[in-house]
């Protein structure tokens, strides 16, 4: 049995179609119960938990030969990350208690980094799981290009993306969700000793520039990318009603100042085959 949290999300929803796909059991966790049953239709067990609730989570990962982790995104995170240690505490108690096979967590790109940033908490969830002894394996994808939701509006209606991406035709590792979601399924299926990182990018690295120009090919008029200056940033983040903008600050930062980036010759590295051009379709579509 895999058990997959995040189900109803983009990554665990790719991760759960794979494994059906390929008639393996699923149990999907989600805390909605009303998303059940489209799930249900599929072939799948359904587990209903929060990812802070380690009771229901043990529940929900016993007798797995695997188990997918999805941590929640917090985009304003509080100093010292207390929420990320709250869902990192009942995590690990649940694997603790229900003993899998093995666990493939859904990491990030730069979760060695030294520096805080919003992405501390995955770096937090990675040694906390490394304090385990069972097989655990880190997917450490880059830039997801589904970010570029947030890009739709403003392309198709007024012909600007706003960057925070900078300078504009600097490249960066960035990845499909549906790639990662096949990866995570295929390292579920895999057998290993210890802990063990993969990170993941997409078939070319992107610029803001790249996006903007795949937005006006498919679009068939002009979109430019346009530089959101740094030190509008916090006023901006705050509009947009953040209590705390410099951990998701730092970790742009950290992508622009490239310390955040992919570890390297001590992981292993995988390379994806979804275009942007058809991401940004779908995106289109939507
Ligand atoms: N965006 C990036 O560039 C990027 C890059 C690398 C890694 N990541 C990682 O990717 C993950 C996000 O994946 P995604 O794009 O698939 O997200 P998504 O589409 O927003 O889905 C999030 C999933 O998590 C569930 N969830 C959220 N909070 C929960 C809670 N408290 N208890 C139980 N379930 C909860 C959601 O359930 P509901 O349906 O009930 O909301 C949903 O199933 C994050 O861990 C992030 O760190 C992102």
């Amino acid at each position: 049995m895999y058990v997959i949290t995040g189900i109803t999300g983009k990554v665990g929803g790719a991760v759960a179609r794979t494994l059906l796909s390929k008639n393996l059991p699923v149990r999907g966790v989600m805390r909605d119960a009303s998303k059940a049953d489209t799930w249900r239709a599929l072939g799948c067990e359904v587990a209903i938990a929060e990812m802070d609730d380690a009771k229901a989570l043990t529940e929900a990962f016993k007798g797995a030969t695997g188990v997918f982790i999805l941590p929640p995104s917090d985009f304003d995170p509080a100093p010292g990350f207390p929420a990320a240690r709250i869902f990192i505490e009942a995590i690990v108690t649940a694997i603790s208690a229900a003993s899998p096979e093995k666990v493939v967590c859904l990491s990030t790109i730069g979760a060695q980094a030294a520096q805080t940033n919003l992405l501390t908490q995955r770096t937090l969830l990675e040694q906390a799981l490394n304090a385990l002894t069972l097989p655990v394996t880190f997917l450490r994808p880059g830039w997801f290009m589904e970010n570029c939701a947030l890009d739709v509006a403003s392309a198709r209606d007024t012909g600007v993306i706003h960057s925070y991406l900078q300078p504009l035709d600097k490249a960066v590792p960035m990845i499909a969700t549906a790639d990662v979601g096949k990866l995570a399924a295929t390292l579920l299926q895999q057998r290993w000793q210890g802990q063990r990182v993969v990170e993941l990018e997409g078939p070319h690295r992107v610029s803001p520039n790249d996006i903007a120009n795949t937005f006006a090919q498919i679009l068939g008029r002009p979109v430019v990318a346009e530089v959101v200056e740094r030190h509008t940033w916090e006023a901006v983040f705050r509009a947009q009603g953040h209590q705390h903008p410099s951990p998701r600050m730092q970790m742009i930062d950290g992508f622009n100042q490239e310390w955040i980036c992919f570890e390297g010759p001590k992981s292993e590295r995988v390379i994806g085959e979804t275009e942007l051009d058809e991401v940004l379709r779908k995106l289109l579509e939507a």
